[in-house]
């Protein structure tokens, strides 16, 4: 480990705009740097970098904090290779705290399972490279797939003869041990006898993000039913199938520079498309989706795009991760191939223009091609129409982002043409659903005295949301706070005919006025516990001095507040970048919207909390007693009932 000095002694001495200085090409601008984006292809600088803040900001992808920050987004280091990389680069000595004897042994398990797994790799293409057999099976299979040199290289593809034994043999003989041999797979121990598990196959090595080899996947050659076709390393310290995704190491630059990510089956299909161009690709090799591949993506953008094969006959079970990848806040679209053809097949067959075109034209989102599905299938069929409905809504059902269930909810009810009241009302009562089965699950499984900490997995979910409104509504008060505005408010009437009317009502009110008083009015509470202090230290401010100083206002708070509202006012300099071309347009926009956006906000942190409000107590109806099962019900119903009025003030502003 490093020691905290080190640590400390690299934070003092790099300075953000000399390290990013060495990827960007930066320009004085006023007293920041400005540059272009190095994680999207842009013509107009966007990419921001202040030396006075020692912090940096991408606005096209919405990147940006501190110098460590920055490596590990642009070099895709973890967070020591960061530090360690800085005190390279100045010259600082690395201090390194005592482990414990068992964290040492560990540590050098794990390494010497990566050494022997390198070790693997060079020989199996060494041995595709140069040996007779290697050359006349491996390399002419890989020839016969259409496989260049170079590809064989950046794969480093390679080839495991066909005897018992030579792999193993040959690292005995340089001094790896049995041991780790075996823990990694590449040797089966059988009593007295050693056996290379990968005989006569050709060899995929499984590299993680940063480069290192964790595992092989190996394809028999011959047409034996019985062997496996692919054979892949057993779980290990190092190789856990279910972390990793095959080519991500060559594909993260791209992936996060096209902001998105092709999902494909298979090898052959990642690099076959690798070799054709399209080179943000990666395949969960035979294995289902799992969450943690996901959140690999995730890292890199928000953007999935699923190949399948034209004639998948699996393609039902393959659309689970669909809702997994949508769980994470994530947009996914699919695009199958023609009948008879996958990923590999086609990018072999056609020209770079004609595939991305074939990309661009039939990826579709998710919502669209279960419909298409549907119409491919049983266009006729109620019963099959019904359940691609419920499917869909289903799927619908993961998004955290409610704005964006919304709007996929009208798009569904579009498509599928049916109303949109039945699709939400479907759609609440499966959170409702969810939200009981996992409470209920959470009650069997936590013992009953713990039964306040357990909290239902959906609502830990939901949290990034209201982070993000909580971070909105701070950030217009500090850069809006003290501004009057013209609030149009929506005033309940109740008609003769006993139904619901809304009058619109104009008011003028300080914007820190209106989010207070509008908050007080639903008990708000920010969940996040820096804004919340953030908060009740700006309505105070404002309330006392009806203004903000921004430099004496941040010297003043924790630094743990000071941060958060320094990324909230690098964001407002946004504004200043896109003044750079069209300065009065952008400014005046600006003013226009304020109380447009101060209402937009205010109406979802509401909607959420109502939202919120409502799975609590359909959470408890179960354990009520009758009698009060009925008040926590009519309280549901006026909920909903308030919900369904701050929709309509939402669709209002919006
Ligand atoms: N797979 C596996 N074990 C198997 C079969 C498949 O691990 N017995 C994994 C491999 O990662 C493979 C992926 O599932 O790449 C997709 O399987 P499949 O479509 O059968 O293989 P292809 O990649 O198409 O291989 P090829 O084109 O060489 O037949
Ligand atoms: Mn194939």
């Amino acid at each position: 480990m490093i020691s905290r000095i080190t640590i400390d002694q690299v934070f003092d001495t790099a300075r953000v705009e000399e390290v990013i200085g060495d990827f960007v090409q930066l320009k004085k601008s006023g007293s920041n740097f400005k540059g272009l984006s190095p994680f999207t292809d842009e013509r107009t600088p966007s990419f921001m970098v202040s030396p006075v803040k020692q912090i940096w900001k991408d606005f096209s992808s919405g990147k940006g904090g501190n110098v460590v920050a920055f490596l590990m987004e642009h070099e895709h280091f973890s967070y020591p290779e960061a530090i360690r990389y800085l005190a390279k680069k100045y010259g600082i000595e690395i201090e390194e705290t005592e482990q414990t004897d068992e964290e040492k042994e560990k540590a050098s398990e794990r390494e010497s399972l990566y050494l022997v797994s390198e070790f693997a790799k060079d020989y199996f293409y060494h041995t595709l490279l140069h040996s007779e057999q290697g050359k006349a099976i491996g390399k002419t299979y890989f020839k016969e797939r259409g496989f260049t040199d170079e590809t064989i290289e950046r794969f480093a593809l390679g080839y495991s003869p066909d005897e018992w034994s030579a792999f193993t043999e040959h690292a005995l003989k340089n001094s790896y041990q049995l041991s780790y041999l075996e823990k990694t797979g590449l040797t089966i121990v059988k009593g007295e006898k050693q056996f290379d598990r990968f005989k006569g196959r050709v060899m995929f090595p499984i590299l993680s993000m940063s480069g290192r080899v964790l595992g092989f996947g190996g394809r028999i050659l011959t047409n034996d039913k019985k062997a496996a076709k692919y054979l892949n390393s057993p779980e290990s310290d190092i190789y856990h199938k279910s972390k990793v995704l095959y080519g991500i190491y060559h594909a993260k630059q791209t992936i996060a520079k096209e902001d998105n990510c092709y999902l494909v089956e298979g090898y052959t299909d990642v690099i076959q498309m690798y070799q054709r161009g399209i080179k943000n690709v990666v395949s969960s090799s035979g294995t289902a989706l799992t969450p943690e591949q996901i959140r690999l993506i995730n890292r890199l953008t928000k953007n999935v795009t699923l190949l399948f094969d034209g004639d998948a006959a699996g393609l039902r079970a393959s659309l689970r991760g669909v809702d997994l990848i949508l769980e994470q806040g994530m947009n996914v679209k699919i695009c199958t191939f023609p009948e008879g053809e996958d990923p590999d097949t086609f990018a072999k067959g056609n020209s770079l223009e004609e595939v991305t075109l074939y990309l661009e034209e039939n990826a579709q989102d998710f919502i669209n091609f279960k419909a298409s599905l549907l119409a491919r299938e049983a266009a006729n069929d109620p019963i099959k129409k019904a359940e691609t409905i419920r499917d869909m809504v289903t799927s619908i059902s993961k998004i955290p982002d409610v704005i964006k269930q919304e709007v996929y909810i009208k798009e569904c009810g579009r498509i599928m043409d049916i109303s949109e009241e039945v699709l939400f009302s479907t759609l609440a009562q499966m959170l409702e659903k969810e939200k009981r089965d996992a409470y209920k699950k959470a009650k069997q499984e936590v013992p009953q005295p713990m039964e306040v900490v357990s909290e239902p997995k959906a609502t830990l979910e939901k949290v990034d949301v209201q982070y993000e409104l909580e971070r909105k509504i701070i950030e217009l008060l500090l850069l809006y706070g003290h501004i009057e505005e013209d609030f149009e408010d929506l005033i309940l009437e109740a008609t003769e005919d006993g139904s619901i009317n809304f009058k619109p009502e104009k008011v003028k009110s300080k914007v820190f006025e209106k989010v207070y008083l509008d908050l007080q009015e639903d008990e708000i509470e920010f969940a996040n516990d820096s804004f919340k202090e953030l908060y009740f230290d700006i309505i105070n401010t404002l309330n006392q001095q009806q203004e903000i100083k921004m430099e004496s206002f941040v010297n003043e708070l924790p630094p743990k507040s000071a941060e958060a509202v320094t990324h909230i006012l690098m964001d407002d300099e946004k504004y200043q970048l896109a003044a750079w071309d069209r300065k009065e347009i952008y400014v005046k926009l600006k003013e226009y919207s304020i109380s447009q956006m101060v209402m937009e906000t205010i109406l979802n942190l509401r909607r959420h909390f109502v939202n919120m409000k409502i799975n609590e107590l359909a959470n408890t109806i179960s354990e009520k007693e009758e009698v009060e099962r009925r008040d926590v019900m009519q309280d549901v119903q006026d909920y909903n009932t308030l919900r369904m009025v701050l929709s309509e003030k939402l669709r209002r502003v919006v």
